[in-house]
């Protein structure tokens, strides 16, 4: 009870008008803090199109092959951005990436799952790109035939749900990353579309895109490029990105990392299928193509795309080589003897499989310059012992 001529403050009260005065002054300081930040006050320069500047989505940007591409296409001054929901990706690329383009405008990541349609449409409403590198998917011939749902759903419908969003947004160019690897020789070298016969989920997805893409464009202004790639080795000349794939995923893994992770020791080696081919060596003959060269072809591609017109291309050297060469040349790349098992033939494979670059040359004016296999796999294999866990963490051996 307060005594008499004494004005006691009630503790009680006086603890909640002060609460309540803290609450509002760190409301009101938030309010200052987001109306300071550009994106409050200002929208995004990702969210307008900018003349002289083209904005380019790469789905899969933070992979192998997308964050190569992203990477060739800041420093070709175009603003990127990327998304990706890090299934298989690496985010030390994406940081990479960032710290060499840390301008504003010049690249944002968003993470993103293409599955999520909501999520899709929310990105392309909130950006005003200009064209998509689509690169996004799962990518493994073997772990398509364990869990060809996955692929179905991964490849197919996600560049289907792309397609649509593009459409409703009014994005003009599309530039589609597919493949190769399993197509019939005749299709992959003639370039013919009634001739591909895919033979796993994974080929068979992508073709399935690849008709939704063609089916949609006969009837559209869309500037289509599908780009149809064989074997990707190597990685950036300088040593900034490199290709580290799950450990998970080793077992499916390409002939490249097969070779890294044999000349590392965690394979015992590398297993040859088939000897007695009707090849110079009797083993299987491949076309490999250097990333660099690869992400050359996405940009060349990019520039020629023309509104209404649809360009399939195959991307290779033209030059195939034997796997025995390729042993050979992984072998001297890495200074390591490693361990070589020649086995019986695996069914399905086919004994030569090299692409014919007429048209992407008369068209695009493209041709392969990194065709020095040697060279491909030293310049890949300086990245991998300098990056033992992937983008995990760097550390360099002798
Ligand atoms: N590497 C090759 O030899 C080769 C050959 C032919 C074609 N390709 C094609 O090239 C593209 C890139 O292959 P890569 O070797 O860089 O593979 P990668 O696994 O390194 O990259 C794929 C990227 O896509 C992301 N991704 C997958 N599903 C996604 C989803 N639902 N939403 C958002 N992001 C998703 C992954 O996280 C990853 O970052 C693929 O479309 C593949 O089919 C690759």
């Amino acid at each position: 009870m307060p005594l008499a001529g004494i004005d006691y403050a009630d503790p009680k009260k006086n603890n909640f008008v002060g609460k309540i005065l803290m609450a509002a002054m760190l409301i009101a300081l938030c309010i200052l803090m987001l109306k300071q930040s550009p994106s409050f006050s200002t929208p995004s320069v990702f969210s307008r199109h900018e003349s002289g500047v083209t904005h380019v989505l790469v789905t899969g940007g933070a992979g192998y092959i997308g964050s190569h591409a992203a990477l060739r296409l800041l420093k070709d001054s175009y603003r990127v951005t990327i998304v990706d929901n890090l299934s298989r990706g690496n985010l030390g690329a994406v940081r990479i990436l960032q710290e060499l383009f840390p301008e504003p405008g010049k690249l944002q990541f968003l993470y993103a799952d293409l599955g999520d349609a909501k999520a899709v449409h929310k990105i392309f409403s909130q950006n005003a790109f200009d064209a998509v590198m689509h690169f996004a998917a799962v990518a493994y011939v073997g772990e398509s035939t364990l869990d060809p749902l996955k692929y179905y759903h991964n490849i197919t419908s996600n560049t289907l749900t792309v397609l649509e969003t593009m459409v409703t947004r009014g994005v003009p160019t599309l530039i589609y990353s597919s493949t190769c690897a399993m197509e019939s020789l005749k299709r992959c070298r003639s370039q013919k579309l009634h001739r591909w016969l895919p033979i796993n989920p994974y080929g068979k997805a992508k073709k399935m895109a690849e008709d939704i893409i063609l089916d949609f464009h006969k009837n559209s202004n869309m500037a289509v490029m599908i780009l149809r790639y064989f074997n990707v080795i190597g990685s950036d000349p300088n040593g900034r990105l490199g290709e580290a794939p799950r450990p998970e995923l080793r077992e499916h893994g390409r002939i490249s990392g097969a070779c890294f992770d044999a000349a590392r020791g965690i394979i015992p080696g590398l297993k040859v299928r088939g000897t007695d081919y009707k090849t110079s060596d009797g083993t299987c003959i491949r076309d490999y193509i250097d990333v660099t060269d690869l992400v050359d072809a996405h940009v060349k591609a990019l520039e020629k795309a023309r509104p209404g017109k649809v360009g399939i291309y195959n991307v290779g050297t033209g030059r195939g080589r034997s796997v025995k060469e390729f042993v050979e040349a992984c072998k001297v790349a890495t200074g390591v003897p490693i361990k070589v098992d020649f086995l019986p033939r695996r069914p399905g494979d086919y004994a030569e499989v090299y692409s014919d670059p007429t048209k992407i040359r008369n068209e695009l004016n493209w041709t392969a310059k990194y065709t020095d296999l040697q060279e491909s796999l030293q310049v890949a294999w300086r990245w991998q012992k300098s990056h033992l866990n992937g983008y995990g963490s760097s550390m360099a051996t002798s």
